[in-house]
């Protein structure tokens, strides 16, 4: 919730920006968007692409016409949905990478054009042209929604009615109380974490690692968490992840800052390092594929995901940064389409709202910021706009307010 706020306050002395490495980026990412366009032609064009590094070497912005290697078939191991090796937690093998471009991030695919790379440390190689495409559902997804006990009654019951009834079976409410009556009612799966209710980094980084120990046992293709004030739109998150495969590395989420945030990693000599990555703000919700959840197994499994956030003394959603970008150097591909409660949600257009991915609102702390959309319901009855928003996508709830029947005369 206030991951970024916590950040900078712990780390006000720690964290820095370097306006030499600002400039870098922005440099390198002007570079980039110079190349996106040239590249496209290219993977049309060739047939047999050089054999390219994965995701790592260049910042995927999810944009018009932007070209994202795929990742569609993979060999050996023993994860079902993925084909990974889930004990040792890294994966070494050939995948097959498809380049496909798209229209817009609801993703068209252009022609074969496949490559093959090895990771980490394997050999790239040319492997023949691969259609498979695996068709993503609803059930594949893993919603992590993170709450805690005060906030059952207050927050979850809306989240409830509203979009988790469309996703019960594979949305999982982590908390740190039990609530039989809740569970029976609503027959949501809330799990209590045993972690504690502050709102401490500890007590985040707890959650954070049951979350990613239960999806992994889930064995779904992609993980997504999200906070207790989201509102997940289904259709547009399932039709996010459907442009990528669950095997390809895959860290989608909304940058909190403008700049990668610079962290003291402390290392075996009771030294500092210091370290730079970008991380998907916790708050505005964030995925990652089995793929890349997989290969971080190391420092996120059975309890290590809190001795990794105490070596960088970062909140939870930092930590998730640090070992997807830092330690395992996979971009987060940046997406403006999550969204939390510290921006001005009201500057979002109405008409793009349904195509967003999540929404929140401004809670007791700032009442008005709220999507600005009108419908069923007033300000006052739907304070947070949730309902107004679930009833422009499902109208048929049987709660929603019915259209008023026109006279044809
Ligand atoms: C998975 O990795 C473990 C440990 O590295 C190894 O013993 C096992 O044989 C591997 N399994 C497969 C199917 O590759
Ligand atoms: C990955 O596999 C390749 C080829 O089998 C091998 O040369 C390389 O050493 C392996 N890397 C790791 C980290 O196991
Ligand atoms: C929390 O503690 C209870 C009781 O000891 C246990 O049954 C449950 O599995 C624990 N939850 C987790 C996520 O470990």
């Amino acid at each position: 919730m206030h991951h970024l706020h916590q950040a900078a306050r712990m780390h006000i002395a720690s964290v820095a920006v370097s306006k030499v490495g600002f400039l870098f980026s922005l440099m390198f990412c002007g570079l980039l968007l110079l190349l996106i366009p040239a590249l496209q032609p290219t993977a049309r064009q060739v047939d047999l692409p050089q054999p390219r590094p994965q995701v790592k070497t260049s910042v995927y912005t999810l944009q018009h016409n932007s070209v994202i290697p795929r990742v569609s078939n993979s060999a050996g191991g023993t994860d079902h949905a993925t084909g990974l090796n889930i004990s040792s937690g890294r994966f070494n093998g050939t995948v097959e990478t498809e380049l496909f471009g798209t229209d817009d991030y609801r993703g068209t695919y252009s022609e074969k054009n496949s490559v093959a790379v090895s990771i980490p440390n394997g050999q790239g190689q040319i492997l023949p042209g691969s259609r498979s495409r695996d068709l993503l559902e609803l059930k594949d997804i893993f919603i992590a929604v993170k709450t805690t006990r005060k906030y059952h009654k207050s927050r979850l019951e809306l989240l409830i009615q509203t979009w988790i009834s469309h996703a019960k079976e594979q949305t999982y409410l982590f908390s740190d109380g039990d609530d039989r009556e809740l569970q029976m009612r609503t027959g949501v799966n809330i799990i209590n974490t045993n972690c504690s209710a502050a709102h401490t980094r500890q007590a985040l980084c707890c959650k954070m690692s049951v979350e990613y120990d239960k999806f992994i046992e889930s064995q779904k293709k992609w993980f997504c968490h999200v906070d207790d004030d989201n509102y997940v739109i289904l259709p547009s998150l399932l039709q996010l992840l459907s442009s990528f495969h669950h095997s390809q590395d895959v860290y989608l989420g909304r940058p909190s800052l403008d700049h990668p945030i610079e962290a003291a990693e402390r290392v075996k000599s009771n030294g500092l390092v210091s370290v730079k990555f970008w991380f998907a703000t916790g708050g505005a919700g964030f995925c990652i594929s089995r793929g890349l959840a997989l290969k971080m197994s190391p420092w996120a499994s059975l309890g290590n995901f809190i001795s990794t956030a105490e070596k960088i003394r970062l909140p939870d959603d930092c930590t998730i940064g640090y070992i997807i970008e830092a330690l395992l150097e996979v971009k987060l591909i940046h997406t403006h389409l999550f969204h939390s409660h510290l921006e001005n949600l009201q500057k979002l257009p109405t008409d793009t709202v349904s195509e967003q991915v999540t929404l929140s609102y401004g809670g007791y702390e700032n009442r008005w910021n709220v999507v600005s959309i009108v419908g069923g319901f007033s300000v006052v009855e739907d304070p947070t706009r949730f309902k107004t928003v679930h009833c422009l996508l499902y109208p048929d709830t049987d709660w929603c307010p019915k259209p008023k029947p026109h006279n044809k005369n």
